[in-house]
């Protein structure tokens, strides 16, 4: 994967504990001492990276991963991504049926992009099913993250869950409960949409 991936999990983990990122290069057998964002890594020094984050940190596996996905909402906006989020959505919904496209404007930037495709496969009022399919196997928890860090992104009130996994399309499931919109008359009047006007 590129660099900008292992550089946010080095930006995470010092921001969790700024003397422990050395124990977790060791752990991880890894003597890279500087990742550049725009190079490509092989995956193992990613997921290693990630393991031996999490047992450094002393949390699971998957609560670190959750937590990584959370920070690179943040982290790939401070690096400058932001605008590119911005433009693919104003709301969690919108934006995840643009996730496909904005990873293919990524590609623009970095040719040798791999990314996960995502799929909006149930859309209504305060449930959307989404499903991620990834060459990568152990990631899911990372999406988890991800999802409650668009939701904190635009301060909105979704319940995160990954349901589990379809063995037919290779894809894991994740589903998200959250905010009704308010009907149109109830907005414009303040009132309850069930009364009628006089
Ligand atoms: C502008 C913001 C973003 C940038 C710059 C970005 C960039 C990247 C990059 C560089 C990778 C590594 C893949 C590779 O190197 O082949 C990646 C992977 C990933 N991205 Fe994004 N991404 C962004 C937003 C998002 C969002 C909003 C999601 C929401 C779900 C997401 C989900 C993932 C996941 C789950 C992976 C892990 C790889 C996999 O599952 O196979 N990314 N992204």
């Amino acid at each position: 994967m590129y660099g900008l991936i292992n550089r946010a999990i080095e930006e995470l983990v010092r921001s969790c504990d700024p003397d422990v990122w050395e124990a977790v290069r060791t752990r991880a057998r890894v003597d890279i001492d500087y990742f550049e964002g725009a190079a490509i890594y092989d995956d193992h020094i990613t997921h290693r990276l990630l393991a031996a984050a999490a047992v450094e940190l002393g949390v699971t596996e998957d609560a670190l991963l959750e937590q990584f996905g959370r920070y690179w909402i943040v982290y790939t906006s401070a690096e400058g991504w932001g605008p590119i989020l911005d433009g693919h959505g104003s709301s969690v919904a919108e934006v995840l049926r643009n996730l496909n496209d904005l990873h293919l404007r990524v590609r623009s930037t970095m040719p040798e992009l791999r990314p996960p495709r995502f799929e909006v496969a149930e859309e209504q009022d305060g449930h959307i099913e989404v499903h991620y399919h990834s060459e990568r196997d152990g990631l899911a928890a990372m999406v988890t993250g991800v999802l409650r860090g668009l939701a904190e992104r635009f301060d909105e009130d979704w319940h995160v869950n990954h349901v589990g996994q379809l063995e037919a399309e290779r894809c894991d499931v994740f589903v998200l409960t959250g905010p009704v919109s308010a009907p149109a008359a109830s907005l414009a009047s303040g009132q309850d949409a069930s009364v009628a006007p006089s």
